[in-house]
């Protein structure tokens, strides 16, 4: 089923698109994950690999993603549906919203943590919470609290989903994205000030090209899609509701900007502060947020508690908001789904996605605690999503854009797509479509069977 233009959100700006893009791209992804990453794959070397792998295969997938996206002004289903009709392609866009759905699950579980470190910060005043490994995993095993903060955070995404496109995304973003961008600039100053910070400064920008393995690119590139959204349905879902004037390749160049910016300004934000204070325990994963970086705003900042308490709380504010934003892009390609394909109203469909996100991201919580020991492949629930998302999902659905876009759907509609019906001058587009053709494919392959230990 159909539903028509007039019925259907539209971003009233490109102010809005831009931000809106960029909320979804910006998120835990870029202070968790990438600092992270940086630290286990040696500082300044990995992140000239990451920016490589943004340009040359990032940009292009993200502009493939929106020109599906725009060209058919439909939730991702449908999309595939009208540009490819009966054949398979059209289990991309089921994939797309399936994919959502799932990492909205766990990601949620996450998201709920950063909100109970912002409540538990703020309560503990200038003494600091004692972010140690016990208080995090006794906080992450337990039955009840970790999955009402989940539910919390998801209840503020809820609302804006249900307020539709341009009323909640567009608008929450608006409000939202600046002040993110306000609580980074405000964290990067104080982390340079601190005692001891060049060092951190060092790491970041030196690269020790010696550190460099074929892991540590292809780890560069996973990191890259997830960062990007891309593959996830959430890119082509949002550019359906895109203008027609909207400049896809100018807009994805603008997120992919602001993206980066956000994930290396994390970088300047953590690691300064972490080599400040000579002896604390450095902890990957989930741990350099949540276990190291509590340590980190206590001790650095002995001399001037308060400062340590607003750092952290702003600290944990910013995640928050990353992880909201990033949410909302998630709940909305199954929203979109459910209400165009099944004509649901919008209060129907947000609510359906938002219970069965609750019930699912429910038994991934505990599964750090009361269900530990239901394990799938050696896997935890949470853990299990994480794995099957991010490695298997992911990478298949990139390709299958990639090839989709590069080589299925009409050149002409690529270009048309790419320069507004020929009305913009791009000198890119012959780079674009070897890059979507060639290079991005075969470096997905090369993601996919590392990722998989095929390597
Ligand atoms: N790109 C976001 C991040 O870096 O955290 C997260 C994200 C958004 C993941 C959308 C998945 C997704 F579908």
């Amino acid at each position: 089923m159909t539903v028509k233009a007039s019925e259907r959100g539209t971003f009233s700006s490109k102010m809005g698109i831009i931000l809106a893009s960029a909320g979804s791209a910006v998120g835990l992804g870029n202070v968790w994950r990438f600092p992270t990453e940086v630290g286990n794959s040696g500082g300044a070397a990995f992140i000239l690999i990451y920016i490589a792998c943004v340009v040359l295969l990032g940009l292009p997938l993200m502009v493939a993603e929106f020109t599906v996206g725009r060209h058919t002004h439909a939730n991702t289903v449908d999309a595939y549906r009208r540009l490819a009709p009966g054949t398979p392609w059209v289990a991309q866009g089921y994939l797309g919203v399936f994919t959502s759905w799932f990492i909205l699950c766990y990601y949620s579980v996450v998201a709920g943590w950063t909100l109970k470190y912002l409540v538990a910060s703020a309560l503990a005043g200038p003494a600091g919470i004692s972010g140690n490994t016990a208080y995090f995993e006794s906080f992450t095993a337990s039955p009840v609290e970790p999955i009402a903060y989940m539910v919390a955070v998801m209840a503020v995404c809820h609302v804006v989903i249900a307020r539709g496109v341009e009323k909640g995304i567009e608008r929450s973003s608006k409000l939202l994205m600046p002040l993110l961008l306000l609580i980074i600039a405000m964290l990067v100053v104080c982390s340079f000030s601190m005692p001891g910070s060049e060092a951190g400064l060092r790491f970041l920008l030196q690269p020790d090209f010696s550190c460099l393995t074929s892991d540590v690119v292809l780890s560069a590139m996973g990191q890259s899609f997830f960062s990007l959204s891309i593959a996830m349905g959430c890119l082509c879902t949002y550019a359906s509701y895109f203008r027609d004037d909207a400049r896809l390749m100018r807009t994805a160049v603008s997120v992919a900007s602001i993206d980066t910016t956000v994930a290396v300004m994390s970088g300047f934000i953590i690691f300064p502060a972490v080599f400040s204070v000579a002896d604390v325990e450095v902890s990957a994963g989930p741990g350099l947020v949540f276990i190291t970086l509590p340590n980190v705003f206590r001790m650095a900042f002995a001399s001037v508690p308060w400062l340590g308490w607003l750092f952290a709380m702003l600290f944990y504010m910013l995640l928050l908001l990353a992880a909201l934003t990033s949410m909302m892009s998630i709940h909305e390609p199954t929203t979109a789904f459910l209400l165009e394909h099944f004509r649901w109203p919008r209060r129907v469909a947000t609510r359906v996605v938002t219970l069965s996100c609750v019930a699912v991201g429910s038994l991934c919580s505990l599964s750090f605690g009361v269900l530990s020991g239901l394990r799938v492949g050696g896997l935890t629930l949470f853990e299990l999503f994480d794995f099957i998302s991010a490695k298997i999902f992911l990478p298949v659905g990139g390709l299958i854009i990639a090839l989709f876009v590069g080589w299925r759907l009409p050149r002409r509609v690529v270009w048309e797509q790419a320069t507004n019906g020929g009305t913009l001058r791009t000198r890119t587009f012959g780079l674009y479509m070897l890059l979507l053709r060639w290079v991005a494919p075969i470096a997905i392959v090369l993601i996919f069977c590392n990722e998989l230990g095929l390597l």
